[in-house]
């Protein structure tokens, strides 16, 4: 069993989980979290299935050696490849983020079209679709892989008027759907909603998964009796493999004050 004061580990391919991570510590504040940002080896988006498995077993040997109690894969691409691998080899609670942003998608939909955004890797699996459809049988979905996001975000270029052109561009198929809800299913997104916001218009409801994931986490927690009572001194822990100070700093424009060093660890060692 868990000790219940130990903390939720959180991974991504870099930095982008943290706009998962941001929405946990909105939500259950008092929990201690670990991250883990695989900086090395990112972008997962690009990568086949059998590499990002190996790369997610690999954090999950790692997040165990933390003791955490749960573990939240925010990384969509990873969530879409290896959260059935994850939770079949081990007893730790594990909850990824499609699902969640699958049944937000579901739920706000008025004309049962909705539109999908993430990696490459995310789209070719088809699983949003799959999942909206387990919550919504007569949607109809449409993906479109926007690989340029990332890159765009990790240059800060947030507010850029070369990411709203590309915009325009990746998103002008989906509104030929017209589509009324659009999941930004991938962890960098919700770092430029407004720039998705004016693009696709005020009637497209915007679907960030990462919020509906930490309400997932919370109430996994409860229902395990895991919610953490004595909150340690240390409660945010940050590890990456590689470029750790660049983490930081990109870090705490995501997460003000809660950030204070990162540790670079060898994820190949796990
Ligand atoms: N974190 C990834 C995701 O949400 C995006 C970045 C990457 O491709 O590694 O799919």
């Amino acid at each position: 069993m868990a000790d219940r004061n130990a903390p939720i580990g959180v991974f991504d391919s870099g930095i982008g989980g943290l706009t998962v991570a941001r929405e946990i510590i909105r939500q259950i504040p008092d929990e201690p979290i670990v991250y883990f940002g695989d900086t090395a080896r990112l972008p997962y988006g690009s990568k086949s299935k059998d590499t990002i498995i190996r790369f997610s077993r690999q954090v999950l040997h790692f997040l165990e050696s933390q003791r955490v109690k749960a573990i939240v894969i925010a990384c969509n691409t990873a969530s879409a490849y290896a959260l059935d691998t994850l939770q079949r080899e081990t007893d730790l609670p594990v909850i990824g983020v499609i699902r969640s942003g699958a049944h937000m998608a579901a739920q706000m939909t008025r004309n049962g079209r909705i539109g999908v955004i993430g990696t490459a890797g995310t789209i070719k699996s088809g699983i949003y679709g799959d999942t909206i459809r387990q919550f919504k049988p007569d949607a109809e979905v449409f993906g479109k892989a926007c690989p340029l996001f990332v890159p765009l975000v990790e240059e800060g270029l947030w507010h850029d008027s070369v990411t709203e052109e590309i915009a325009s561009r990746y998103t002008a198929e989906l509104k030929g759907k017209f589509i009324d809800t659009l999941v930004m299913g991938c962890t960098h997104y919700p770092l430029i909603r407004s720039t998705l916001r004016r693009v696709m218009g005020e009637n497209v409801t915007l679907v960030n998964p990462a919020y509906e994931t930490a309400i997932e986490v919370k109430g996994m927690l409860e229902a395990n009796d895991l919610t953490c009572l004595v909150t340690p001194e240390e409660k945010y822990q940050f590890f990456v493999s590689d470029q750790a100070e660049e983490f930081t700093s990109f870090a705490k424009s995501i997460l003000p004050e809660e950030v204070r060093e990162t540790k670079k660890i060898n994820i190949e060692e796990y």
